[in-house]
């Protein structure tokens, strides 16, 4: 995509859908996510049931250049997997030192973070809270309420998206249901 001419896009602010056929849709799956939860029997479960779809984003086909900025939306479905709630992968960028913003929409949700050396931060995220995600923290955003979670991000284009890291033992902390409420408990992969 040229990304050197002034351009406008339309995101609509409750389905966080851009309709313009620059903006590249990506979907996740359960069978997508299977082993970033912590109870892959009820990840199983969800797969034979039906496999559903548990988050979409939607960046633009833009150089990954330093001087470039991405954005999009990512909407995260309402659901748990077993306690935990429909989540995204979460990941560090690849050039580690990268920041984001997250602008959330629509929903209900929480901005999981953390760092290398294992620093801890979490934010609870509603319509027209902003995000300042620093460099060196990898970021994963939870659905905890009962409606689509939406948010617009922006991000250097070529900051990359290191998924190994997580995927290796999760983040530090879930957020599990109780009680009908959203918990942040540790996870055991870490103890
Ligand atoms: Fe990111």
């Amino acid at each position: 995509m040229n990304s050197d001419k002034p351009f406008v896009l339309d995101f609509d602010l409750l389905s966080g859908l851009c309709k313009s056929e620059r903006v590249k849709p990506k979907y996740r799956y359960a069978s997508d996510m299977r082993d970033q939860f912590l109870d892959k029997n009820a990840a199983d479960m969800a797969i034979k049931a039906g496999n559903p779809l548990l988050y979409e984003f939607y960046g633009l086909d833009l150089p990954e250049r330093d001087n470039v900025l991405q954005f999009g939306t990512t909407k995260i479905y309402p659901g748990k997997i077993g306690s935990e709630y429909y989540m995204t992968k979460g990941h560090f960028h690849t050039l580690l030192d990268t920041s984001e913003i997250y602008y959330c929409l629509r929903g209900h949700g929480i901005m999981m973070m953390e760092t290398p050396e294992g620093d801890v931060d979490y934010r609870e995220m509603l319509p027209g809270d902003a995000i300042y995600v620093p460099g060196r923290w990898a970021h994963r955003s939870i659905n905890t309420g009962a409606t689509p979670f939406v948010m617009f991000f922006v991000y250097r284009a070529d900051a990359g998206h290191d998924y190994g890291t997580i995927e290796e033992k999760g983040f530090r902390r879930l957020v599990v249901e109780k009680n009908g409420k959203p918990v942040v408990t540790q996870n055991p992969k870490w103890l």
